[in-house]
């Protein structure tokens, strides 16, 4: 065995359990943008990865290969351009590397013709310059030390131990490139669900709900005051109604909320190591004028040309009365682990966040944990001044309108927080877009937001960061949301022009990916607000299994949005009919003998730790069960079975996953270096 071999196995192994970025991106992970015009040297337009001057760097790059075959030059040249290819991330594995070239196809039936077998036939023996087919992570083999030009042969015994480096296969969660821009497959029979079925599991109104991070089938719920319970998920079909206990919650922040109609408890988050360390988080709003705790800076000052002196606030109150506040508790201390923990003594640790409101709505305040990179994220409306005058949602120097990634694991003295300027205690991934540039606000994840109103990421794919945006006049829209990324707001209300662009710097906004126009819902209605849910991933309906679900406050529609082709970002939405299970275990309609359930208003989606998905209403808790309990059909549906009832230790295949991974990565490394060695 050589040390080459090893390497392979370890790459081929890397490769196979890192995850994907599914969604098209950027190698730079940011989402790709319509060209204006094509191209000079790479054949790509459309939505693309390369600007002009990116296109010139490609070419001087090729130039410099001299490649004499032309066969073996067109083969490198599209393997270069491949970088400008909307799913870039993906091709290059940027996650887990990133590769110096794409993941080449390659047929496992070794008579077939791929990409991967060609690009060998045609280059073998063909001198490339600074070739990008050298091994990366080896020493180099045979003779190629000291010189740039080089055949493949100097590196690779043959194709198949090419093909074994550089290749790979297309399917549902990985790509691999062929030559060409990358087109998916578009799904011919994509089933439309005829319904969804609800049951009632639970009375009483709440904004959130959140998954106990230990995987239990628990659940904290929160409601508008100030206060969050720990629930017990009832099994499905069991019959059973939700266990929360009303008189005993879990904790009891209400003496620090101001409640109003629009201000409150917005958000709560509980820390992934939860289990372990206690600490959580709530994002509330709180009065000046009562709370000593409730001092910040105003969003409206002057590096934003805003003068707080100067402005109305709808309600005559001075601006920056009411602020918005992530702070941080801790479960610990009140049982043996936190996990056990049944009720806190609701005392702030930490004050994550501080910021003076300066008008009174669209102040968002959803905060969530990364999946994946474990950063705080906390959506930010533009505070809520008619068509945002100020144009804070635009302007990077105001947090007002945006989407903010914060990293509360390493937390600066308070003098460096002082010296940064920080709104309150956490750093700022290195990786944020604006994170190196002193004059913008670093904590800006995402921007041109007007109201987002429930964000989630699918939890198969998490590159699939997706928030509902509340919409003003016109449109109500749903974002996939990446890095740097602009949505527009209020240059544009959804896909719809709403001002003229005033700021020099303004780049092109990245559109909608689903919405609706007020005009297209129920008329009588007479107002509209979107609120955002999940991307459905339980067994339970495997009719929506894939579908985001999402729905209107007002208007008590859902949608059911399927995407086709899979993983191209291009959803289509369905209005998706619904009615209560006849056994649900709490009545869930008001009129006799009416399937509806008597929703109230849609406030909030929750999903469970076996990835059920629940409505937050104002009349209580909805579940959607099995679609024949409401009698639509659905071929897929598992039948009910005694013996199969739902798991009660749900086994989270992305942790299994991610342990495996680690695992892997490990013994590759130990490897590595006892041969380097
Ligand atoms: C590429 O295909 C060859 C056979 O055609 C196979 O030996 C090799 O393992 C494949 N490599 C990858 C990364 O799939
Ligand atoms: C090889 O690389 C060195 C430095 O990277 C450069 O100075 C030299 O001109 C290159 N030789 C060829 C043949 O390209
Ligand atoms: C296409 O749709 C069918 C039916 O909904 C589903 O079973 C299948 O997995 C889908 N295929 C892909 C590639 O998404
Ligand atoms: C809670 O307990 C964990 C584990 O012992 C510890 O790391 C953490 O600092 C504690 N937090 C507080 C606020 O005491
Ligand atoms: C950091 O947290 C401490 C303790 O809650 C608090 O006193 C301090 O004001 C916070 N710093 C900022 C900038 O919010
Ligand atoms: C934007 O400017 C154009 C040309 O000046 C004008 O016709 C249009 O009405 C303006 N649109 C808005 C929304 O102000
Ligand atoms: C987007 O999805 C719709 C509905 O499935 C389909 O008709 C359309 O062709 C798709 N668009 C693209 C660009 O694939
Ligand atoms: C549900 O409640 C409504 C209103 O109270 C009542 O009219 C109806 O009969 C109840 N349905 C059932 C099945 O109990
Ligand atoms: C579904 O059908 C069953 C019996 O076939 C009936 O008792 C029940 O009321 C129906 N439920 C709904 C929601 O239509």
């Amino acid at each position: 065995m050589n040390k080459l071999l090893f390497s392979f196995i370890c790459l081929l192994l890397y490769n196979y359990i890192s995850p994907s970025y599914s969604l098209p991106l950027c190698t730079d992970l940011r989402a790709p943008f319509i060209s204006k015009k094509a191209l000079a040297f790479c054949p790509y337009n459309g939505r693309v990865c390369c600007d002009s001057s990116k296109d010139v760097q490609l070419q001087k790059a090729f130039e410099g290969m001299k490649i004499s075959d032309t066969t073996c030059s067109s083969a490198v040249k599209s393997i270069l351009c491949s970088t400008c290819d909307q799913f870039s991330a993906e091709l290059y594995k940027v996650k887990s590397g990133p590769r110096p070239v794409p993941v080449l196809c390659n047929s496992t039936d070794a008579s077939a013709n791929s990409f991967c077998s060609s690009v060998w036939d045609s280059c073998q023996n063909i001198p490339i310059t600074n070739s990008p087919f050298a091994p990366s992570l080896q020493t180099k083999a045979g003779g190629a030390k000291n010189s740039n030009s080089s055949l493949l042969t100097d590196f690779w015994q043959s194709k198949a131990d090419f093909c074994e480096a550089f290749g790979g296969n297309s399917d549902k969660d990985s790509i691999c490139f062929n030559g060409e821009q990358v087109s998916l497959k578009k799904n011919e029979t994509l089933q439309t669900p005829n319904g969804m079925c609800f049951e009632k599991i639970a009375d009483g109104a709440y904004l959130n709900m959140v998954s106990h991070p230990d995987g239990s089938n628990r659940a904290f719920f929160s409601n508008q005051a100030g206060k969050i319970w720990l629930a017990s998920i009832p099994d499905q079909d069991s019959g059973e109604s939700m266990g929360l206990d009303e008189s005993s919650p879990f904790a009891d922040l209400t003496d620090e909320v101001y409640l109003d109609a629009r201000y409150g408890m917005m958000g709560m988050a509980f820390h992934p190591n939860f289990a372990k360390n206690g600490r959580f988080f709530a994002s509330y709003n709180c009065d000046k004028a009562k709370s000593p705790s409730c001092a910040g800076r105003c969003a409206c000052n002057s590096d934003v040309g805003c003068d707080p002196s100067k402005i109305n606030s709808d309600d005559n109150k001075q601006p920056c009365q009411y602020h918005s506040v992530v702070a941080e508790f801790s479960a610990n201390g009140t049982a043996p682990d936190p996990s056990l923990a049944k009720k806190v003594k609701p005392s702030e640790v930490r004050r994550i966040f501080t910021m003076g409101l300066p008008f009174t709505a669209n102040h968002g305040g959803q905060i969530l944990f990364g999946p994946e990179d474990g950063y705080l994220y906390f959506m930010m409306g533009d505070g809520g001044s008619k068509g945002d005058s100020f144009n804070f949602a635009q302007n990077k120097k105001s947090l007002l309108g945006k989407i903010m990634r914060v990293d509360i694991d390493n937390i600066p003295s308070q003098e460096e927080i002082s010296d940064l300027g920080h709104w309150g205690n956490y750093s700022v991934p290195r990786d944020n877009p604006y994170s190196q540039d002193k004059d913008l606000q670093p904590e800006i994840w995402a921007l041109g937001l007007r109201d987002p109103w429930r964000c989630s990421f699918d939890s198969e794919r998490p590159s699939y960061f997706i928030c509902a945006d509340v919409g003003q006049d016109q449109y109500e829209e749903v974002d996939i949301i990446t890095k740097g990324g602009n949505y527009g707001w209020s240059m544009y209300e959804g896909p719809l022009r709403f001002k003229n662009a005033s700021a020099d710097d303004f780049m092109d906004p990245i559109f909608p990916v689903l919405g609706y126009r007020h005009s297209d819902i129920n008329k009588e209605v007479g107002s509209a607000a979107i609120s955002g849910g999940y991307v459905y991933r339980s067994k339970t309906d495997p009719c929506i299994y894939g579908s985001y679900l999402y729905g209107d406050l007002y208007a008590k529609n859902f949608w059911a949005a399927q995407e086709n082709p899979y993983n191209s970002g291009n959803f289509t939405a369905r209005g998706i009919s619904f009615r209560c299970a006849h056994d649900s275990p709490l009545n869930c309609s008001s009129v006799p003998n009416s399937p509806l359930p008597a929703l109230g208003y849609i406030f909030s989606f929750g999903q469970d730790n076996r990835k059920d998905t629940y409505v937050l209403t104002s009349t209580g808790v909805y579940r959607v069960v099995r679609p024949s309990r409401c009698n639509y059909t659905c071929s897929m549906e598992i039948a009910r079975t005694a013996e199969s009832p739902s798991p009660s230790a749900p086994s989270d295949g992305h942790v299994a996953k991610a342990d495996l991974c680690s695992v892997l990565v490990l013994y590759c490394l130990l490897l590595l270096t006892s041969f380097i060695l």
